[in-house]
């Protein structure tokens, strides 16, 4: 199908920020899944994702739509966590550059911490259109549990001292983000005028244990894809890929996690690698994804497949890739084109 906003492509998501702010938890809590749990230390070390499709989707954020009766038309999401440690800046930057849309979390408890303001660099120099959540606001004196609610719905039913908590603590975050020049508001409570200036950024407090406010942040990366980036994510057929991560997975040898953002990646194709020792080409023998909402650096019952669309996260198995370098990109080698174009062409990057 010819590119149109009707026919968007999966936006690629990235989630950053400081350390232990609660990142892979609020996958977690999107995904239904303890991933946090078995982290070493509790600590993510590497780059991870996680699709989401369209249904899901609509079920979580399906009591917010009551009220504002949103259609989503992206064909689902693709989700990067990334490590807030700050050994792992390269990665984090590896997530900036490959995203569409971003996810700043801060622990509404700590404010802007270190890795919070070199993450909002990151998606700043990028362009990179994002929300701040504030998380665990669960952890004001006295709050009261609304679990998977709407935060609105969720702030109603609190006491006046736990507002007054809430609001103290956001406005700490807003006048921190002032400081580095980010205009900011509760997302409720921005104007007009804000919402149309692109620089201005909308608040999204949560809570990844309870639930409260994550209708509420998924809502907005919709409306965020749909509206501002619409044109960025057009569905097209023309390869765009780039690997994410090489490794060993018993039983399959070494594999290559990659991340096809425009067109299809197809079982048999001739596929180009950058390694350490120049471009490679290799027969694509398998494409393995976790099931939806599952992450893929968890081993999972991996689904197979003949072709797979971006955007997409996928585990390429073939012959050769122990030599294959994170962060450089894919390509195919097509009917009418000459295996050493590609090659080049794929160095050049
Ligand atoms: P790194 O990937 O290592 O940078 O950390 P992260 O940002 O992914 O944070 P993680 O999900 O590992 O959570 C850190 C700790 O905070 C864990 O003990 C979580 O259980 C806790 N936590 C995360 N979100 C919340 C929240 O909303 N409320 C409360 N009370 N605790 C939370
Ligand atoms: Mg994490
Ligand atoms: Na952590």
């Amino acid at each position: 199908a010819a590119r149109s906003p009707d026919n968007l492509r999966c936006p690629i998501v990235v989630i950053m920020g400081h350390v232990d702010t609660g990142k892979t938890k609020l996958l977690d809590k999107i995904r239904k899944t303890n991933v946090q749990e078995g982290e070493a230390g509790g600590i993510t070390q590497q780059i991870g994702a996680t699709f989401f499709e369209k249904k899901t989707l609509e079920a979580q954020t399906a009591k917010l739509n009551q009220t504002e009766q949103f259609d989503i038309k992206i064909p689902g999401m693709l989700v990067i966590d990334t490590p807030g440690h700050e050994s792992f800046s390269n990665l984090r930057s590896r997530g900036s550059s490959l995203c569409d849309i971003a996810i700043l979390v801060v622990d509404l408890m700590h404010g802007l911490e270190q890795q919070t303001i070199e993450s909002l660099n990151m998606l700043r120099q990028k362009k990179v259109p994002f929300v701040v959540a504030l998380n665990k606001v669960d952890r004001c004196y006295a709050w009261k549990t609304c679990k998977d609610t709407p935060i609105r719905d969720a702030l109603k039913e609190q006491e006046a001292g736990t507002i007054s908590e809430f609001r103290n603590r956001a406005l700490d975050a807003k006048v921190q983000l002032q400081e580095q020049g980010v205009n900011s508001n509760l997302y409720w409570e921005m104007g007009d005028d804000d919402w149309s200036n692109s620089d201005f950024i909308p608040l999204v407090p949560t809570s990844a244990i309870t639930g409260e406010g994550v209708q509420d942040v998924l809502m907005l990366l919709c409306q965020m894809a749909q509206r501002k980036i619409w044109k960025h994510i057009m569905w097209c057929a023309n390869l765009e890929a780039t690997v994410l991560e090489v490794k060993a997975i018993d039983g399959l040898g070494m594999t290559v996690d990659v991340l096809v953002v425009n067109g299809y990646l197809r079982e048999g194709d001739k596929a180009v690698f950058c390694t350490l020792d120049g471009p490679i080409i290799t027969e694509i023998r398998g494409l393995l994804t976790p099931p939806p909402s599952r992450e893929m650096r968890v081993k999972s019952d991996y689904l197979h497949h003949k072709e797979v669309k971006g955007a997409l996260g996928v585990k390429v198995i073939g012959n050769g890739l122990e030599k294959v370098m994170a962060g450089t990109p894919v390509m195919v080698v097509g009917p009418n084109d000459e295996e050493e174009d590609i090659k080049a062409e794929v160095m050049s990057d």
